[in-house]
């Protein structure tokens, strides 16, 4: 398969525990290349506009009241099979479920608070990286 992107959230709950390089090793170690990345502190409206496909979900206001509780680092992941890969290496998206050596298993705290985000599809990947990305900031 041809190299893809997918887009990654460092979330506050990492942030503030001063995770970042130990999430970025995972990614690095297990053959994805970080090829974009700020850090930033996301605004109500802009974490209610990232997250709008669970507008209707019970955990809506709570996800985007957390998402904006401290800084978060947004990435672009490069590598084969991308949104899949960054996927198994984030784990399950709540941590009890979640596998052995994962990110979500070894750092997140809970569902909400559950470290890292990753696109679920090529499709959303695309729509994602577009919000924080421009093309010129991603170098592959
Ligand atoms: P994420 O991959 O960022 O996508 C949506 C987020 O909603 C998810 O990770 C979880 O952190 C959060 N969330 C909170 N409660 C739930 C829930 N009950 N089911 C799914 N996701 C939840």
């Amino acid at each position: 398969m041809a190299k893809e992107l997918t887009l990654s959230i460092i979330k506050p709950d990492a942030t503030r525990r001063n995770l970042t390089g130990k999430i970025n090793a995972r990614f690095e170690e297990k053959g994805l290349r970080i090829v974009a990345q700020k850090r930033l502190w996301l605004t109500a409206q802009q974490a209610e506009k990232f997250y709008e496909v669970h507008k209707e979900r019970a955990f809506y206001r709570e996800l985007c009241d957390f998402m904006i509780s401290g800084p978060v680092v947004a990435q672009v992941l490069q590598g084969e099979n991308a949104v899949a890969r960054n996927r198994e290496i984030m784990g399950a998206t709540n941590p009890a479920n979640a596998e052995k050596g994962t990110i979500r298993k070894d750092f997140a705290e809970s569902i909400e608070a559950n470290s890292v985000h990753g696109s679920d599809s090529a499709e959303n990947a695309a729509r994602e990286i577009a919000f924080f990305f421009s093309e010129l900031e991603i170098v592959g």
